[in-house]
């Protein structure tokens, strides 16, 4: 696809055969088949009332609507689930599938009949649902630096959505974290621009697939933009305040760091980008024309649509009387916000063109209507943002005539099946990293200890992003498979194996296995001022050791983690991130079934003051790229 510095300018001289002279840039733009229905949209938008096009501007939290009856009388454009806003009959895929035909279904009802299109964080496979494959977080899988692989899973991360009746992921995220003090460093594929715009676009191509309207692919939304893996390390009344902070940078570090995977995924045919909480030099990126028209929709030609985070655009305007309620009601009765109407003027004029807001879905489209009306937000503004969203649904396949809310039956079939998990389980095997001295475990020794509050914990071994927003401790999520219980299933009959979460109890035993890490953690919950391990998996590693046998370290976190004496005290250390529910891919690389492959994508740092990298000259723990094998 040639790339262009006035993509409009490369369509027609592509179409007219002229090779674009323009093409020296690394500019991107979006593919022509997302303006493909262009005329049939400036013809439906002349039918539009501008309540309708506000309508299709707004995106409320399923768990939010007060009467779902709602989405018919205001038109919702789209509805979310947000962390933990499941279904009221259960969290199964059935009962998922029921909830999203029924918004849809009263979506097709307003006058003109626009379906909603329904949109989920279904970040490491299809995270909400029981029963569906969790793949490894990113971090994990920018260890395998394997493109192919990551754009199968997204493939089956579309498809097990897709079997729910959701068209939209917000994924992949393509941030590149500079600070793995970030709560959302494992959200991140790599430090490295180059690794996350190359695996990044492998998401976007294996989500939206060759046919966007077939009944396999979702709409991929490209998030954070820009530079939300960049912002800096602060303490807000003691605690770190990372997430959603400052990116305090020049254009050019910008450019160089943060922007990269932007033109790549566009020119890949993204057909939404997410814009982020964050600043970049104090101006909040949901309000910063610059960088959202100027940059992302001009320069590098994106025609898709531009949404909101969640509740993002209140943050644009802070109170300037803290005195005043943040909600109170006006003489008509009718629930206003402090400054919310400001909130909405900036965003939109900045170019975005559809608002997650939760609740406040009334006001927001009051607020609009009242905007447009007294000319403080262009009517051609709105036109172009209804059109983006309305390119998009066309592109999904949403506006055919024979639209069908009907999800495939081949695909509940498939949800959660073992050939998806065989994918799973590779993804685990490729992205464990081994840091020190090697393996394998023999499957036939006599006695095998594991140790550590990891071992036997699915919500440990998945992260955040499960089953609820932040995941959860001894989480239930059917169909896993957790390391003890691969474990126990990998040796064989003559071996034992004996268990105990301190430690203690390994003296006689060939090897001790201790699975430790980070409890799970999602966004600002997972901003932290010291990275070392927790003081009980210290204890534990040390009770191992202290039994006088070899100690395999398997290590569940989101992050590298400052490891100081525990690389001594370890006869190997192999980094598992947060690999999901197929724990058997760790126990194939234990037990040599599979080499280890992984190779570090984030620096491992010896101490806190090589954070953020670059900080320091001193040589990391590990440097990026390094990773052990047989
Ligand atoms: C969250 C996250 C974003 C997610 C959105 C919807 O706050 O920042 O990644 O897609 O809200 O859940």
């Amino acid at each position: 696809m040639p790339t262009s510095l006035f993509p409009s300018l490369n369509r027609t001289l592509t179409a007219l055969g002229v090779t674009a002279l323009c093409s020296l840039s690394s500019f991107a733009a979006s593919p022509s088949w997302l303006t493909a229905h262009d005329a049939e949209i400036k013809a439906l938008l002349a039918k539009m009332t501008l309540e309708e096009k506000a309508g299709q501007m707004t995106q409320p939290n399923y768990k939010d609507i007060r009467d779902l009856a709602d989405i018919k009388k205001y038109g919702f454009g789209s509805v979310l689930s947000g962390g933990s806003s499941d279904p009221k009959t259960g969290n199964g895929q059935k009962d998922w599938e029921q909830m999203v035909r029924e918004c849809m279904e009263l979506s097709r009802q307003t006058r003109l009949g626009i379906p909603m299109i329904y949109g989920v964080d279904a970040v490491h496979g299809h995270n909400n649902v029981h029963g569906a494959v969790i793949f490894p977080h990113n971090i994990g899988l920018g260890a395998t630096r394997n493109p192919a692989l990551i754009q199968k899973i997204s493939e089956i991360t579309a498809k097990e959505t897709r079997a729910t009746g959701i068209h939209w992921i917000f994924a992949p995220c393509v941030a590149v974290p500079r600070d793995i003090r970030w709560g959302r460093t494992y959200e991140g594929y790599s430090e490295d621009p180059a690794l996350v715009t190359q695996l990044g676009v492998a998401a976007v191509r294996g989500l939206q697939g060759a046919d966007l309207t077939g009944p396999h692919a979702a709409i991929a939304s490209v998030k954070h933009a820009i530079a939300d893996g960049g912002t800096q390390f602060v303490l807000k009344a003691g605690k770190p305040a990372i997430d959603q902070g400052d990116a305090v940078m020049d254009e050019a570090t910008l450019r160089s760091i943060h922007l990269p995977p932007y033109p790549a995924t566009i020119d890949a045919g993204a057909g939404t980008i997410m814009v982020s909480f964050s600043s970049w030099n104090g101006v909040k990126l949901s309000g910063h024309k610059y960088l959202l028209t100027d940059v992302i929709k001009k320069e590098l030609g994106f025609e898709g649509f531009l949404i909101s985070d969640y509740n993002a655009i209140d943050q644009l305007v802070p109170a300037t009387d803290s005195t005043q309620p943040l909600e109170s009601n006006n003489a008509s009765g009718q629930v206003v916000t402090r400054n919310y109407k400001q909130c909405v003027e900036i965003a939109i004029n900045a170019g975005m063109d559809m608002v997650m807001l939760t609740k406040r879905y009334e006001e927001f489209i009051r607020s609009l209507v009242e905007l447009v009306n007294e000319g403080r937000v262009p009517m051609s503004r709105v036109d172009d943002a209804v059109t983006r969203i309305l390119r998009v649904k066309y592109a999904a396949g949403l506006m055919k005539k024979d639209f069908s809310t009907q999800v495939d039956a081949k695909l509940e079939k498939e949800f959660g099946s073992e050939e998806h998990r065989a994918v799973a389980r590779q993804a685990v095997r490729e992205s464990l990293v081994l840091l020190n001295k090697v393996l394998p475990l023999s499957s036939s020794t006599k006695r095998i200890h594991v140790a550590g509050r990891g071992a036997d914990d699915l919500g440990m071994q998945c992260g955040g992003w499960t089953i609820d927003w932040q995941g959860k401790l001894g989480a239930d999520i059917p169909g896993g498979t957790t390391i003890l219980a691969a474990l126990r299933k990998a040796v064989g009959s003559s071996t034992e194996v004996t268990v105990s979460r301190d430690g203690t109890g390994a003296a006689g035993a060939s090897v001790a296995v201790v699975v430790v890490g980070e409890p799970p953690y999602a966004e600002s919950k997972g901003d932290r001022a010291e990275l070392s391990l927790d003081k009980d998996d210290l204890a534990t590693i040390a009770n191992a050791k202290a039994s006088g046998v070899p100690v395999v370290l398997v290590l569940l976190t989101g992050r590298p983690m400052i490891l100081g004496d525990v690389v001594d005290q370890c006869d190997a250390i192999v980094a598992a991130w947060l690999p999901g529910t197929e724990g058997a891919g760790v126990t194939d690389i234990l037990f040599g079934k599979a080499s280890p492959t992984g190779k570090l994508s984030f620096t491992w740092p010896r101490s806190m003051e090589q954070i953020p990298v670059g900080t320091s000259k001193e040589a990391p723990l590990y440097p990026l790229g390094f990773g052990l094998t047989y």
